[in-house]
């Protein structure tokens, strides 16, 4: 059962959930993935309630998020395996068929399209509605490109770490806690 919920009463809980990883799920031809986030952003934009997520562009969840404009955000509440998450943020749809290989179970979606999860039950379903890289040289940090940009260090999936972040902003179309 899902219990519709207003996002921003949970805002706290889903702020704090995300410095400590929550999933963004994606999908396109039959295809489902997620993978571990550590940034993202709830708030408002165009008087639309906004969830906005920063991917590299060697993630395979880039491939599938240029095929199909929406996300789902999974968020824990309570006791939850902290090796799911570690292993969405280490292993590659590139590679591996997540769905299959990670103690998840699905939950159909109510709006967009991409499915939730069970077991990371607050669940925000969104569409793609702005989506913009992020040039790293107008990136206003000190040493940045060198942390986390640097050209030197191969990708293990793409030949690329130093792949910059794309934000897509997506409008939020349901948001509810999953129950049994
Ligand atoms: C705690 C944590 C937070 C992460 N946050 C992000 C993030 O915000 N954006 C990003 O592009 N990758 C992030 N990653 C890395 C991806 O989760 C990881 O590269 C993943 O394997 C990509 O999966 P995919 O290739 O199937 O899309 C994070 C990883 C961890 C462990």
């Amino acid at each position: 059962m899902k219990r519709d919920i207003n996002v921003f009463d949970y805002a706290n809980e889903i702020v704090k959930a995300i410095g400590k990883g929550v999933l963004l799920n994606t999908c396109a031809d039959g295809r489902f993935n997620t993978m571990t986030i550590g940034w993202g952003s709830l708030g408002i934009e165009w008087n639309k309630p906004v969830f906005t997520v920063y991917v590299r562009e060697s993630r395979f969840t880039t491939q599938l998020l240029r095929k199909n404009k929406a996300f789902t955000i999974s968020v824990p509440m309570g006791e939850y395996d902290r090796t799911v998450l570690g292993q969405a943020g280490s292993l590659t749809g590139w590679k591996i068929d997540k769905a299959k290989d990670l103690a998840i179970t699905l939950e159909e979606p109510a709006a967009n399209g991409v499915p939730g999860i069970r077991e990371f039950p607050l669940t925000i379903e969104c569409r793609v509605i702005y989506k913009k890289e992020q040039p790293i040289k107008e990136i206003g940090i000190e040493g940045i490109e060198q942390r986390m940009y640097p050209q030197d260090e191969p990708d293990p999936y793409a030949g690329r770490n130093n792949s910059p972040h794309t934000e897509y902003i997506g409008e939020i179309v349901a948001a509810y806690i999953i129950e049994d």
